[in-house]
């Protein structure tokens, strides 16, 4: 790429030339962010991408978020900046072993977490994402158990919170996992008027902490709408961004991994996402989400419930 070249003018043109949107998740580098139509959590990014009329669909996050659009958008093109951007819950959850899985437990209904291939979604019965999962399993029949994939963490915090018997996968996001405790602790010490928000993909060490725990709306929404004071953040830092943009005068603080620093809280998946690769991808129409009509059926399916089971 020359580099003169004015990038965020470059995109600006290529998509009013393509009559493209960009969708971005909070996890995705500020300049990313500023630079999206609609930013947003998983739920939120999956209803735009079904409800736009654009005819490409740059999506700014990870693979499963693409192809959550394409699902939902089979007449769209929809391009991924980096055709590498996974993520830790796909990876541990392979298509072969979730379909055992679900033969072992027959009279389970299966619930799973959108932070999955298509193949696991056209086999599961239910999708949900870390804003609607509590109010989804509220309207499961109480006789019913409940198999769950593939985050273990977020499982074991929605069986406590619905009271329900949940049958667990043994999955993690890499991200979340790696929050300190300890270190959690020594910013409360620090901070003693601080309050804490948790991703329910942290494990239980810090999710005892939490004030609040939600998605990434529900936590921006939460540090947006609450007092002045200093909020202590569990979730990926570059949502960060938007809580500065929206609230300049609170400060918000990372909490760190073991090592102290919140470098290594940052998704290494989203990452590969950049402005140039964002251009580029705009430039060369791929990498392009493309996915065999029949899996689209399939996976289609528990998603559009999911969509009619949630506000
Ligand atoms: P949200 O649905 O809260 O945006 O979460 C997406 C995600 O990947 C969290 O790690
Ligand atoms: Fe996946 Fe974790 Fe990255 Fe979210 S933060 S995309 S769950 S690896």
């Amino acid at each position: 790429i020359d580099p003169t070249l004015d990038l965020e003018a470059e995109i600006a043109r290529l998509k009013k030339e393509k009559n493209a949107i960009i969708l971005a998740h909070y996890y995705q580098d500020g300049e990313i962010q500023d630079l999206a139509d609609f930013v947003g959590d998983s739920l939120d990014l999956s209803r735009k991408a079904a409800e736009t009329d654009a005819d490409v669909i740059v999506f700014c996050g990870v693979r499963f978020m693409a192809e959550v659009a394409k699902i939902l958008s089979p007449n769209k093109t929809v391009l991924l900046p980096d055709s590498k951007a996974g993520c830790s819950l796909e990876d541990s959850c392979q298509p072969e072993p979730f379909r055992k899985f679900r033969e072992q437990h027959p009279d389970h209904v299966s619930i799973t977490y959108i932070n999955c291939s298509a193949e696991v979604k056209a086999a599961s019965d239910i999708i949900v994402t870390s804003s609607n999962a509590a109010e989804i399993i509220d309207q499961i029949p109480a006789d019913k158990p409940i198999l769950w994939a593939p985050d273990r963490h977020l499982g074991a915090y929605l069986a406590k919170k619905t009271g329900r018997d949940m049958t667990l996968w043994n999955g993690s996001c890499i991200v979340h996992e790696q929050f300190s405790e300890r270190e959690l602790i020594r910013l409360q010490t620090q901070n003693p008027d601080a309050k804490v928000a948790a991703h329910p993909e942290c494990h239980d060490g810090i999710l005892k902490h939490a004030d609040h725990i939600g998605s990434t709306r529900a936590i921006l929404e939460y540090v947006i709408n609450g007092p002045d004071q200093k909020y202590l953040i569990a979730t990926e830092p570059h949502i960060i961004h938007q809580m500065e943009k929206a609230a300049p005068h609170k400060e918000f603080i990372p909490v760190p991994g073991a090592d102290g620093s919140c470098a290594c809280n940052n998704c290494p998946f989203m990452e590969l996402n950049t402005l140039e690769k964002l251009y580029l991808c705009l430039v060369n129409n791929g990498p392009q989400i493309i996915m065999p009509e029949d899996l689209r059926v399939a996976a289609v399916k528990p998603l559009e419930r999911m969509l009619e089971m949630s506000k």
